[in-house]
Formats: C-alpha cells, structure tokens, sequence
C-alpha cells in the first residue's frame, strides 16, 4: 500500500518504538515522510528508512533529556511525540510488590509527563502534537492487574490534564486506548489455543488487533485530519467496551433450537 506524505517534513518520537505498536507507528510515519526516533530500552531487530534509534530508558529524565536533545540536533524540529512506551504485570493485591507496582507506573505514567514536558518547547513551536498510548484497561478493570489498570487509567486523565495544559500552546493532545492486539505483551496471554479462543470469545469482532490497525488510529490523531481533537480519549478494542458483558441471546437461542430440533 503506498501513502500520501501526510507527515512530510515532520519529524517524531516514538517512544517503545522497537516492537509492537510503536513499531508499527514507526513504520507507518516513515512510509507518510517523517523523520522518526526510535526511543526504547531495546534495539529494533531491523530499522525501516527514514527512522534512527536512539537508546532511551524513559524512566530517567536524563535519558528523555538526551532523546530531545538528539531530535533537535539532528533535524531542528520535533512535530509529533507518541508515548507509547509501556509495560504489563499479572499480579493480585497479595502477590504485587510495592517495587513492581513503583516500575509500572515510573513507565507507564510518570514516563508520559516527563516526556511530554521535556518535549514542549519544541512542540510548542512547531505546533505540535502529543499522542498517548493507554488501554481499555485504564477505563474499567481486569483480575489481577491492578497496577496496570491504575496506571493506564492515569493516562487517561491525564492525557485530559496535559491537552488543557497545553492548548493556549498551541499543542493538541490525544489517547488511544486499544483492547487486545497481537504483540510481545499480548501474545504471552494467548499463545496457548484454548486461551486463544477463550479471549477471543470475549471480543465482539472475535480477534485481536494487528499492530498495524492501532498505528491508523494513532497517526490520525497525529495528523492535521484531527485538527479539531484535543483531550479525546479513543477506543479502538473490536467492541469490547461497548459490550455489557452479558450472553449473545441469540446464539444462545439457536443452539437450544438446534439440540430441541
Ligand atoms: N498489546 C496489547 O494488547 C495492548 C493493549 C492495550 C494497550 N497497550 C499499550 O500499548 C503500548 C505498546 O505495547 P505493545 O503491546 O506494543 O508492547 P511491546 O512489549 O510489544 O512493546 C513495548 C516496547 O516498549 C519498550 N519499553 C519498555 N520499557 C521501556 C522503557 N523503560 N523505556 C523505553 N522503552 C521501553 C520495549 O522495549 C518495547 O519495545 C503500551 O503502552 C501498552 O500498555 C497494549
């Protein structure tokens, strides 16, 4: 598929660009003609044009300070930062350590606000734009994943507080909560096919998502086709939330009808 260069010209920071959604953001920035950094712990295994990696632990402000400082240097500009970078952790009150749920929220949250401070100078003379990864799970709760559903559900308010914050800027500022997508984090939990089915079940639209469709959703938001959104919170989850929970009647309808007849 070719792009048109919505982003010619523009540079950007993805942070946790190395796998996974970030990845994909990467990918589909570059192929629309921005200049994209790679900020994340890990090396990506391969580097698609148009993007350079910078070795970034978003968890140290002197680190964050070197990412922005690389960005600037190099192309004079920054346009658009995605903060992306995230990590999960399976654990009930009883089994979370204090030091775990401290590294959830260091990369999770506090991450985000560091990021976005050390990069509104520039993005406030370029206009720019802030996009911020949550999930579902900041919106309603999970069985043991208590830290990540406080954290991402910080993300959410706070992606509300940043867009005030920075509107007389002239900075607009979005989330996007995904439900499941088919990554290193997600793929752990349904690698096995029963517990594939077993999620899967639970999604309106009986899938995960590809990386790839969550990068449609954060580049709009990037692009000056959402010039009219700031502190929108966008769900992007194959139905899930908009699901009660409850039976598929239906279904449930047909089979009885099925084994009666
Ligand atoms: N996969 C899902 O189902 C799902 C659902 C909802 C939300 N999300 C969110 O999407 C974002 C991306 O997740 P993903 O599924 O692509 O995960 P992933 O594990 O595939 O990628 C995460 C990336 O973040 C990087 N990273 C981790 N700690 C870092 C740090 N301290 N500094 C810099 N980089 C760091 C990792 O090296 C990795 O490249 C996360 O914020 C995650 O919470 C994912």
């Amino acid at each position: 598929m070719t792009f048109t260069g919505r982003f010619a010209g523009k540079a950007a920071i993805v942070t946790g660009g190395a796998n996974g959604i970030g990845a994909a953001v990467v990918a589909r920035l570059a192929s629309e003609g921005a200049h994209v950094m790679v900020a994340d712990v890990n090396e990506p295994a391969s580097m698609v044009e148009g993007a350079v990696f910078q070795r970034t632990d978003v968890t140290s402000s002197d680190g964050i300070a070197a990412m922005i400082a690389a960005a600037r240097e190099r192309w004079g500009r920054i346009d658009i930062l995605v903060n992306n970078a995230g990590v999960g952790a399976l654990a009930d009150i009883a089994d979370m350590e204090a030091d775990l749920w401290d590294k959830v929220f260091a990369i999770n949250t506090r991450a985000i606000f560091l990021c976005s401070k050390a990069a509104l100078p520039a993005l406030e003379e370029s206009s720019g734009v802030i996009v911020n990864v949550a999930s579902i799970s900041g919106l309603f709760a999970d069985f043991a994943m208590g830290a990540y559903n406080a954290s991402k559900a910080a993300v959410v308010n706070y992606t509300r507080s940043l867009a005030l914050d920075c509107v007389s800027r002239g900075v607009r500022v979005n989330a996007v909560c995904p439900g499941l997508v088919e990554t290193e984090m997600a793929k752990r939990a349904i690698a096995d096919p029963i517990d594939r089915e077993f999620w899967f079940d639970r999604i309106p639209m009986g899938r995960a998502a590809q990386p790839e469709e969550l990068a449609g959703v954060i580049t709009f938001l990037a692009s000056e086709d959402a010039s009219y959104m700031t502190g929108s919170i966008v769900v992007a989850d194959g139905g899930i939330t908009a699901h009660t929970g409850q039976p598929n009647a239906p279904i449930r309808q047909k089979l009885r009808a099925s084994r009666q007849g």
